[in-house]
């Protein structure tokens, strides 16, 4: 059985997680510039990890200004073949409440300003140009062994929702959040794309465990979504996010992952056109 290694992307409200007992701080660059802070490497129940806060531990990066690739290829050099992330979301269906966990498998791309690839055609880029498959963005193993455990441990979840991903840094308009629903939506968040079309086209196997933090603005008898809302729910529900977190390693780490980590390599080349092919 092949080694692996564990990203862990902390978001909203989890910026600084202490769940990786005596990490060390690595300050690393790639190709395609600096990640949002420095990497945390360092083992849980024995499992490598790397974690690394989506944000920057003071949260002073917005959504869009977020360097997704060089979040991703950091973790990617760093070793990992795995990434699990967190994020606050706004709820686009009455039983998605706040509180509740989402394990995603599919998004509806709202971003406009974002690099999504690492195949750009740049020198330093790798060389080709990517078509990655979008099919079921989210590894389904993960999320299989997410759910296997939300419910071991009486953790309200959902295990699949479609993520709409809006450019942000603002909410929503409620006739926006109304037409999502109409296509669909089930959560809402800023972050999901690209940093899951990124972790695809590195070969990872990528999941997010989503809190509901709000129902969006769509609910005439509920409170628009604000920042004080949505940080209140996420902290009085964060210690679910790192319980699940803390039991979820290990029993990724049980799992023999060595021909699907080969299939997820093997995808991204044959979606590679080289010049001249
Ligand atoms: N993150 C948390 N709640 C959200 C919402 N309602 N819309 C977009 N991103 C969010």
């Amino acid at each position: 059985m092949g080694k692996i290694k564990i990203g862990i992307i902390g978001g909203t409200g989890l910026s600084d997680p202490d769940i990786l007992k005596e990490g060390k701080e690595k300050q690393v660059s790639t190709p395609f510039g600096e990640p949002s802070d420095a990497l945390v490497v360092g083992k849980i129940s024995g499992v490598e990890c790397v974690l690394l806060a989506r944000h920057g531990k003071k949260h002073t990066v917005m959504p869009t200004n977020i360097n997704y690739r060089a979040n991703i290829w950091a973790l990617k050099e760093e070793g990992c073949t795995h990434v699990v992330v967190t994020t606050a979301c706004g709820s686009l269906r009455e039983e998605y409440k706040p509180g509740d966990l989402v394990f995603p498998d599919q998004f509806i791309d709202r971003t406009t300003k974002r690099v999504s690839t690492f195949y750009d055609g740049k020198e330093g880029s790798p060389a080709g140009i990517c078509h990655m498959p979008m099919h079921e963005p989210y590894c389904r193993h993960v999320r299989e062994i997410l759910g296997e455990v939300a419910k071991e441990l009486n953790v309200s979840h959902h295990s699949s929702g479609t993520n709409v991903v809006v450019e942000g840094p603002r909410f929503s308009s409620k006739a926006e959040s109304k037409m999502f629903q109409m296509w669909g939506g089930d959560i809402i968040n800023m972050t999901a794309v690209p940093e899951v079309v990124l972790a695809n086209e590195a070969g990872l196997c990528y999941a997010a465990i989503a809190m509901v933090t709000d129902y969006d603005c769509w609910r005439d008898d509920h409170e628009p979504v604000s920042v004080e809302s949505v940080m209140a729910i996420f902290k009085s529900n964060v210690e679910n996010v790192k319980k699940l977190l803390l039991a979820v390693i290990p029993r990724i780490a049980a799992k023999e992952w060595d021909d699907i980590i080969e299939q997820r390599q093997a995808a991204t080349t044959s979606n590679t056109m080289q010049h001249g092919t």
